[in-house]
């Protein structure tokens, strides 16, 4: 196999062939569809994806990034939060999850940057969120899963449809969407350092950008 088709291969590459290089957003999806078949997991995943790499962008103006640098910080939280759950369909359990998938995303090479991440997404793995990316991905995951929620129950289905003041309603109706741990949405906002309101703005605003992909 020659060191270009290691690079593109999606699932197989030892960590050595990618020196030098990133994995891609095209390889993130490949690796969490050959682990997650459910199209609902698969949408979480582009639901969280839409609001982390938002913050990408926002953290690259932040630190005026521009062209090839650029592209790598916001596929950097792109891939980072495909991935965030890909392992959750074969091993859902608190024991395993998100701790196989992290040690295949080592096994593959998939930076440290990306794996701390994707441990601290998970309170009770006990590594702590330390930076932006780490503190994003935490923020989005629950919110993303709510704003779902929220878009699921309009009439037209449609996330378009979701307005911020309906969001925070809809927080405290402890009866509506009871997966989503509401604390977990407000110390994201809060560990991110952003209003709840701006939080839930912001990712409103990216997944209403990409509705139609969402399926929202
Ligand atoms: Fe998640």
């Amino acid at each position: 196999m020659s060191e270009a088709s290691q690079i593109e291969s999606p699932i197989g590459s030892p960590a050595e062939s990618k020196v030098g290089s990133q994995f891609s957003r095209p390889q993130a999806l490949a690796l969490l569809h050959a682990w997650t078949q459910g199209e609902s997991l698969r949408k979480h995943a582009l639901a969280v994806e839409t609001c982390v790499a938002a913050y990408g962008e926002t953290e690259a103006d932040r630190l005026a990034l521009a062209g090839e640098e650029r592209d790598r910080l916001i596929t950097l939280y792109s891939t980072t939060a495909l991935l965030h759950d890909f392992d959750y369909e074969k091993h859902p359990t608190p024991e395993e999850h998100p701790f196989v998938g992290v040690r295949e995303l080592e096994r593959l090479g998939w930076p440290a940057e990306t794996r701390t991440a994707i441990l601290g997404h998970a309170q009770y793995s006990g590594v702590p969120r330390t930076t932006h990316l780490d503190k994003v991905l935490f923020a989005c995951d629950e919110l993303a899963g709510f704003l779902t929620a929220c878009a699921l129950v309009k009439p037209t289905r449609a996330i378009t449809d979701v307005e911020v003041a309906g969001v925070k309603k809809k927080l405290k109706d402890k009866a509506f969407a009871r997966g989503v741990s509401r604390d977990d949405v407000y110390q994201g906002a809060a560990e991110l350092g952003v209003a709840l309101d701006t939080h839930i703005a912001f990712c409103l605003e990216a997944m209403k950008k990409r509705a139609a992909e969402l399926g929202l």
